[in-house]
């Protein structure tokens, strides 16, 4: 009996989590980000790993922070988030004009950032990080490559 009972229960568990699961509504076809048209392309991949800096320049200002260097992590807001020359034509360099917006808005916001840390106030940093944050989180819930 037990025998028998085993594989039938498998089937039972398989095709109920086939018709179940929403797993498909996460496949990149239900992916309605706007794109920009730079997947796989030398752009992209200057993009992605700019991106991967953007990463690790927020694990910077944290550590900074937590260590009581406030001056240190002004500067890597500053110069590796705020709004330099270079990532301003980064920015505007897809052709897509409200994609530049959000991306010179977050930069702005990463130069506010490094002001405010300048005064080592911590819950005013913490709040100016936030809407650093939220401005990677707005564009990539809206852009795709
Ligand atoms: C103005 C738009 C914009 C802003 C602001 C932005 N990103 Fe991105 N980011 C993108 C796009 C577009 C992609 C590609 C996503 C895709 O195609 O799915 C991306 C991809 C990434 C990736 C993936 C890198 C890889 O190698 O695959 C990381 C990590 C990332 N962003 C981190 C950040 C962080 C952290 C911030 C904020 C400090 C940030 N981004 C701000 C547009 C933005």
């Amino acid at each position: 009996m037990f025998k028998l009972m085993l594989p039938l229960m498998f089937t039972i568990c398989v095709s109920f989590g086939a018709d179940h699961m929403p797993m498909h509504n996460m496949s990149q076809d239900d992916d309605d980000r706007l794109s920009l048209g730079i997947k796989g392309t030398m752009q992209g991949s200057h993009q992605l790993s700019n991106m991967r800096a953007h990463m690790s320049a927020l694990a910077e200002i944290v550590k900074h922070m937590n260590s009581n260097e406030y001056d240190e992590a002004s500067a890597v807001a500053k110069e590796k988030l705020g709004l330099t020359v270079s990532m301003n034509s980064m920015c505007g360099s897809f052709g897509n004009k409200s994609f530049e917006m959000m991306g010179v808005t977050f930069h702005k916001s990463a130069d506010a950032l490094a002001q405010t840390l300048k005064t080592k106030d911590q819950k005013k940093s913490m709040i100016a990080l936030e809407k650093v944050m939220n401005g990677c989180v707005l564009c990539h819930s809206t852009f795709k490559q």
